[in-house]
């Protein structure tokens, strides 16, 4: 007999049918409102869950007593209590790598944007304010041989420094759990601590995974050490920062800007003070969002689905401890 899987995220016709061939597929629409209510009737006879953006908590665990696996389509994984899930011996999978790149384009669009006020000049254009040819009140800052401070070195840092190393000749500071005598080497890049970087780069680039290390690792001291005429960029997760300091700062001109792409509360309300200041670029969280990585994603969660509920490991597994608690078996 087929297993049954709830799916709470649209997939192309092709990954559906892929689905569809090997396992039993229960759409959840979670833009309806009744959404939630339907992937709870869903989860009690559900062997896999395929989606993102939700938070999968123990109240929902609880309703689904055969669940072997979450396949979420994102790299970071905060909505899940991974611990959690590796007690009951559900596997988590995710999906790195293919988004890398992408991601990385967009923390290079918001430097862009940002540096160069693309998105408060092109508005101005639109509203017919262009008459004569602009003068320093309109002048943006350059990005190429700056400093480009790099918060969180994984996959997406490392892209980010080689865009700024080898695309616009930046130096490249970086500050991580550890220095990365490779990532050094390729991109002349040099480890340094929080402040330090905090106090030289003019873009400070954040791409930490949400945990309860880095919630709030940008707060009103770090922002106090930035220089005036520097930008922070967040393409991690919007907790990382302290929103409310972040606002202060930004309205007292304390730093020049911020490209924000993720916020503490997605989607971002039409009324936060972030939508009022001329030197915020706030996009909806597209990190990850073209047409191509986003179906190499969903690919990708639908091979580690497919993996996982026929028993084999699935190539992106998160919690590894979690495979031996399946391979041992009801204690
Ligand atoms: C992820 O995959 O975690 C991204 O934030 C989605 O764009």
């Amino acid at each position: 007999m087929k297993k049954r899987i709830v799916l709470y995220k649209r997939l192309s016709e092709d990954l559906m049918a892929r689905l569809q061939e090997q396992v039993e597929v229960t759409w959840v629409d979670m833009a309806q409102p009744d959404g939630l209510a339907r992937l709870r009737d869903a989860l009690p006879g559900a062997h896999g869950l395929l989606g993102a953006s939700l938070r999968i908590d123990a109240s929902l665990l609880d309703l689904a007593p055969q669940l072997e696996v979450i396949s979420s389509v994102s790299v970071g994984v905060d909505n899940y209590d991974v611990a959690q899930l590796t007690r009951r011996g559900v596997l988590l999978t995710n999906t790195p790598d293919v988004l890398t790149e992408t991601t990385a384009d967009t923390g290079f669009a918001l430097i862009l944007a940002s540096a160069r006020r693309v998105v408060e000049l092109a508005d101005w254009v639109r509203a017919g304010h262009w008459k004569a040819s602009l003068g320093p009140a309109h002048f943006g800052s350059d990005v190429h041989g700056k400093t480009l401070g790099i918060v969180g070195m994984g996959r997406i840092g490392e892209a980010l420094a080689r865009r700024g190393a080898a695309g616009f000749g930046m130096r490249v500071l970086y500050h991580s759990r550890g220095p990365k005598p490779e990532v050094e080497a390729r991109y002349a890049a040099r480890y340094c601590s929080l402040d330090e970087l905090l106090g030289q780069a003019d873009f400070v680039c954040l791409t930490v995974p949400l945990s309860a290390h880095t919630q709030g690792l940008i707060g009103r001291r770090e922002l106090a050490l930035m220089k005036p005429e520097a930008i922070l960029v967040n393409i991690a997760r919007g907790r990382v920062v302290d929103e409310a300091a972040l606002i202060d700062a930004l309205r007292e001109k304390r730093i020049r800007g911020a490209g924000l792409d993720v916020f503490a509360q997605e989607p971002l309300a039409i009324d936060s003070p972030l939508l009022s200041l001329d030197n915020v670029v706030a996009t909806p969280h597209i990190g990850s969002a073209t047409r191509e990585t986003r179906q190499a994603m969903a690919s990708c969660a639908v091979d580690n689905l497919l993996s996982a509920v026929a028993g084999v490991r699935p190539p992106d597994l998160v919690n590894e401890s979690a495979w031996g608690v399946r391979a041992a078996g009801p204690q």
